[in-house]
C-alpha cells in the first residue's frame, strides 16, 4: 500500500533533533519544509532527504523573524498543507565556573529563539488547521522545564512557558480537529549540549530521540518524555521539600556556556 502522502514543517532541521526527524520522515510520499538558519546545513539535508524520496521545500529563516516567517510557512502550506509542524529549534545558555548572572542580552535570546521563535513557528498555521479541522502541532520542549535548574534560568524558564503553552493550546485546538504534542526530552547527543559540562544521565543519540518521538507523534500523544526515567524523577521533585532540592542541585559541578546569541530587534 503507498504511504499516506503528508506534509511536515520541521525547525531546528540543520542540527540535531530537527535534523534527525527530517531524516527519519524522508521518504517517498511526504513533503518536508525544512528550516534553520545555515544554509549549508540545510542545503546538505535537503539533499539527502530529496535522495531519500521526499519531496523537500526548504528557506533559511531566523524563527525570530515573525513576518519572514509566516511569510514563507503560508506560502508553503498554501501549495501542500502541512499536516504536521514541529517547533525544534531552539538554543541554550546557562552559567557555571565564574558566571553567576546571566547576560541579559543572552537571556532576551533565549526568550526570543526558544519561546517568541515557536509562537512565530505555529500561530501562521493554528487557524488554518482549525479551518480544515485537522493537522497536528509538536513543540519541543525539555525535561528542564520541570523544575527550574539554578544552572540555565532563562532556559528553563523559556522552556516552561513553552509547555505551558503547549498544554493551554492543547485544550483549545483538540476540539477542533488539531492535536497538540508537547515533546519532552532529557538529555540527546547534539550541538546543543556538547559543550556543557554536566552529568548527562541517559544521554540518547539524535537518531534514538527522533524514532521516539515519531512513534509518540504517529499515534498522537499529548506528550511525549523520554527518557521516562529522568522524566518521571524530574517530577518527583517538586513533591520534595523545596530545600532539599535546592541544596542537591546545587552540589552538581555544571558549566553550560552562555550562548553568542544576542537580543535582536
Ligand atoms: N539536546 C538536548 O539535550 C535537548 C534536551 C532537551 C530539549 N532540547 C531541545 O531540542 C530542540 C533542538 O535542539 P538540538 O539539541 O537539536 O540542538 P541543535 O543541534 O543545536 O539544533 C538547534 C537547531 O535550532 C536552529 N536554530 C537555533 N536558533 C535559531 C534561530 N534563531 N532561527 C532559526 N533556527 C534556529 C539551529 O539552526 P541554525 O544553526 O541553522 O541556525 C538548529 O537547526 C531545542 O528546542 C532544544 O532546546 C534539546
Amino acid at each position: 500500500m503507498p504511504p499516506r502522502r503528508r506534509s511536515i514543517l520541521i525547525t531546528g532541521a540543520t542540527s540535531g533533533i530537527g535534523r534527525a526527524l527530517a531524516r527519519i520522515y524522508a521518504a517517498p510520499g511526504f513533503h518536508l519544509a525544512l528550516t534553520g538558519r545555515n544554509q549549508e546545513r540545510l542545503d546538505a539535508i535537503r539533499t539527502e532527504c530529496r535522495e531519500s524520496g521526499a519531496d523537500v521545500t526548504s528557506a533559511s529563516v531566523d524563527v525570530r523573524d515573525r513576518d519572514k516567517m509566516a511569510a514563507w510557512i503560508r506560502s508553503v502550506d498554501d501549495i501542500r498543507p502541512i499536516d504536521l509542524a514541529i517547533a525544534s529549534a531552539g538554543i541554550t545558555s546557562g552559567l557555571g565556573l565564574g558566571r553567576s548572572r546571566e547576560d541579559p542580552e543572552a537571556v532576551r535570546a533565549v526568550f526570543a529563539i526558544n519561546l517568541i521563535g515557536v509562537l512565530n513557528s505555529i500561530e501562521p498555521l493554528i487557524e488554518r488547521m482549525c479551518a480544515r479541522g485537522s493537522g497536528q502541532i509538536a513543540i519541543v520542549g525539555s525535561i528542564a522545564a520541570l523544575r527550574g535548574l539554578p544552572y540555565a534560568p532563562a532556559y528553563c524558564a523559556a522552556k516552561a512557558a513553552v509547555h505551558a503553552y503547549a498544554e493551554s493550546l492543547r485544550g483549545t485546538l483538540v476540539p477542533q480537529g488539531v492535536t497538540v504534542s508537547l515533546i519532552v526530552p532529557g538529555f540527546v547527543a547534539t550541538a546543543l549540549n556538547k559543550d556543557m559540562l554536566t552529568p548527562k544521565p541517559l544521554q540518547m543519540s539524535d537518531w534514538r530521540a527522533a524514532r521516539i518521538i515519531r512513534r509518540g507523534l504517529d499515534r498522537g500523544a499529548s506528550v511525549i518524555p523520554f527518557p521516562r526515567t529522568l522524566y518521571y524523577g524530574a517530577q518527583l521533585l517538586r513533591f520534595l521539600p523545596i530545600r532539599w532540592v535546592d541544596f542537591m542541585l546545587g552540589l552538581a559541578h555544571v558549566d553550560i556556556p552562555e550562548t553568542r546569541e544576542r537580543a535582536v530587534e
